[in-house]
């Protein structure tokens, strides 16, 4: 049983694999949180301490016990307006505008598999594995509130989720002003606080920091989940590396706005909190009605970074991407993007087709510039009819024309946006998320439809459909190129409309998903701006950055594989100099870095040398060798590129047995110091031989003193070495 409960203290324990976590109803029908760290057992209310602490309120059932607040006590959802000062995870006003509502523990139920929310993404259980669901009741009485707090453990995963259902089951409607899904409280604060900021074309930039007095908050209030700060927060112990120490993972389920904010008290004690963002949100509830927060996906690892990491990998690509693609090998593909951005004609496509097809891809990726109009990024979304003059034929025979050279094809498509020279906006005007009498801003000139919007939702269901239907379409590339700033919707409340958006679009996703199962969609969003676990539920990859310089994409990756496994991540070698940073890279130091599960190109095949084009064809055989360990494969990072003069990651093959190492240098200098690279992950007491240079290594001695790499004669030198267990 990983959920536990023990009736005489109302003790709810939840075990993991490798893990324990602990709370408890208390006696005023307060839910203290107790412990969440390695596994073990027993009961640890020894953490809880009483004292008198001047301001910070006690609650009146306390009598004149003052040592008793929950200004200062760990708790499992702490809300606003308790005597508790800290951040919150829930704040109500009721029908007179009164904030604050306490809530206390009235029951509680133990159910097998796991949970699932309406309308939202969440973690689920394959049909072999355990899984337990763990929901305790919060009401609060004046309200007639109901606050459902649902646990999910996936033991062997090492995985806990939290979500949080708040419903009005009074007579008089009530505005849920803040909504957190999970909260850690530690009775202590020597952490450290890990967040991955950015920008776009430079996401998912790894920062850690001490955790100081004060709330350390990162978040996103532009309706994604944002290039500027992924969904993910990681609390670590000062100590903890990627091998060894203690740390604890929230990722948010959910691709809209959201707010981490990990704080350290006036006692030192640690408090983070995630959920969703506050900004344009007062979700008003009628009597009856309710609202899910989305969820967060918990782990924890007394084996350092490393580890935490991996149980993030196992979670995303088996408990929560789904269909034919979360296991099956994707296509290699050829991006017409950065070969031709808007400007082509239906023979170029055909041209560039029977070169890829050369170079041995499977599928030729129609970008965008494809429908009516569309010979620049600034006008046209939202028809979606294709131009067949440009093109010289139908978008049916132009796939044909392309599944005859023996490839498949995909399509791109940005079908949340709207462009205002476009049919679909002069006949829709109140389609779109604009303030009444008020100019809207743009972004990339286009604007946003109103996904909450039930005609809207019927028209991108059917145009998407249409495109699908009359041409042989095999992946779809979703993108969406700009942040939401006007939140108003014909349709729904306003404080409503942007989480509404966002079950609308979900909505959309799976119908098209359920309808067209073999179709891979591609997740994207001007790059990885919505790069998420909540999206990954959709598309089992996501286009990780519009920057497609190695050198960047290093980074980018690095920061990337804290959260997501590698089989999510799409990755192309682009032409050098690369057309976001003018550096020039060797061609190998492309691929090594863009090998990954979602692995392309996105270059002018027309263009390439007889050199480079042998080279290309070369890398795609070899991907196709490598490409299980690189999607099934523990993930393990071997340097920090930030801190060190190289980036090296590993894959072992499950078993242990095979293992592949990509190392690249960025810039040489003179005299250099030796670079060791040192695996990890190696069977012990066993051999492994180099499968290129034949030399065989004992496996501890490798894991202990590393290889030396062979100097770089250049810049962005990179390198990849196979190990194969005797
Ligand atoms: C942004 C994407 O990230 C690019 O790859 C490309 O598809 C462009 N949009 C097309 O407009």
């Amino acid at each position: 049983m990983s959920v536990e409960y023990d009736i005489s203290t109302r003790t709810f324990t939840l075990h993991t694999k490798n893990s324990t976590y602990q709370m408890r109803a208390d006696s005023f029908g307060y839910l203290l949180h107790l412990y969440y760290g390695r596994r073990t057992q027993g009961i640890t209310d020894w953490v809880l301490t009483f004292s008198d602490r001047g301001f910070s309120g006690n609650p009146y059932d306390a009598g004149n016990d003052r040592t008793y607040s929950l200004d200062v006590l760990p708790q499992e959802f702490p809300i606003q307006g308790t005597g508790d000062y800290r951040n919150t995870m829930l704040e109500v006003r009721d029908a007179d505008g009164v904030y604050g509502c306490d809530l206390r523990y009235s029951g509680h139920e133990i159910s097998e598999g796991k949970y699932s929310l309406k309308g939202l993404p969440a973690v689920y259980a394959n049909p072999d594995e355990e899984a337990q669901t763990l929901t305790i009741t919060l009401r609060n009485e004046r309200l007639n509130l109901s606050v459902r707090l649902l646990y999910g453990v996936l033991p062997d995963k090492d995985i806990i989720t939290r979500s949080v259902i708040v419903r009005n089951e009074g007579t008089r409607p009530l505005t849920v002003m803040k909504l957190c899904s999970s909260c850690l409280d530690f009775t202590h604060g020597n952490f450290d606080v890990i967040t991955f900021h950015g920008r776009h074309m430079m996401e998912r930039q790894f920062d850690r920091q001490p955790l100081h007095h004060g709330s350390q908050v990162i978040g996103s209030n532009r309706g994604m989940s944002s290039h500027q700060y992924n969904p993910f927060i990681i609390l670590a112990g000062h100590d903890a590396t990627e091998i060894s120490g203690r740390c604890w993972g929230m990722q948010f389920v959910y691709s809209g706005g959201f707010e981490a904010a990990a704080e350290l008290d006036q006692f030192d004690q640690t408090r983070v909190i995630m959920g969703l963002s506050r900004e344009k949100f007062a979700y008003e509830l009628e009597t009856g009605e309710e609202v899910i927060g989305p969820e967060v996906i918990m782990t924890f690892s007394n084996e350092g970074l490393g580890k935490l990491s991996q149980n993030y990998h196992e979670c995303i690509r088996k408990n929560i991407c789904r269909g034919k693609f979360r296991a099956s090998n994707r296509p290699i593909v050829l991006n017409t993007w950065e070969a031709l951005y808007c400007d082509f004609n239906g023979k170029k496509i055909i041209d560039v087709a029977k070169e890829a097809k050369k170079l041995g891809v499977d599928m030729l990726v129609l970008d965008d510039g494809w429908f009516l109009k569309r010979d620049d990024d600034s006008r046209a979304l939202g028809d979606w009819v294709a131009d067949e003059t440009k093109l010289g034929c139908t978008l049916s025979e132009l796939a044909r024309s392309v599944n005859e050279l023996g490839l498949k094809f995909g399509l791109w498509v940005e079908p949340e946006m709207v462009s205002e020279d476009s049919w679909l906006y002069r006949e829709h005007p109140d389609w779109v998320m604009i303030i009444p009498n008020e100019k809207p801003t743009r972004g990339r000139n286009q604007l946003v439809l109103d996904l909450f919007h039930r005609d809207v939702r019927e028209y991108i269901f059917e145009a998407v459909s249409k495109l699908l239907e009359q041409a042989n379409i095999e992946y779809l590339k979703w993108d969406y190129n700009r942040s939401i700033n006007e939140v108003y919707s014909r349709k729904t409340k306003n404080g409503k409309a942007i989480y509404n958006y966002m079950l609308g679009l979900y909505e959309i996703l799976e119908r098209i998903n359920s309808r067209y199962p073999d179709v891979l969609i591609e997740g994207c969003a001007g790059g990885g701006g919505r790069f998420d676990a909540g999206m990954f539920y959709y598309t089992p990859q996501i286009w990780c950055s519009d920057n497609t310089d190695a050198i960047d994409r290093l980074n980018i990756h690095y920061g990337t594989s804290f959260g997501y496994p590698a089989s999510v991540l799409s990755a192309h070698v682009s032409s050098s100099p690369n057309h976001q940073t003018g550096r020039i890279t060797p061609l190998k130091t492309r691929y090594v870095a863009a090998m990954s599960g979602g692995f392309g190109y996105e270059l002018n095949p027309l263009a390439l040398s007889d050199d480079e084009k042998r080279e290309i064809a070369s890398q795609i055989e070899q991907y196709r060798r490598d490409r299980t360990i690189v999607s099934d494969g523990l993930y393990y990072r071997l340097s920090n590129p930030a801190e060190e003069a190289f980036c090296a990651w590993e894959y072992v093959s499950e078993d242990g047995t095979n293992v592949l190492v990509n190392a690249a240098v960025s810039l040489n200098h003179g005299n250099m110091p030796q670079i060791y690279i040192t695996p990890r992950g190696l069977t012990s007491g066993k051999f492994y031989r180099d499968v290129d240079s034949g030399k065989v290594y004992s496996s501890d001695a490798l894991m202990d003193s590393g290889f030396p790499l062979k100097m770089p004669a250049r810049d962005f030198e990179s390198y990849t070495f196979r190990f194969k267990q005797l």
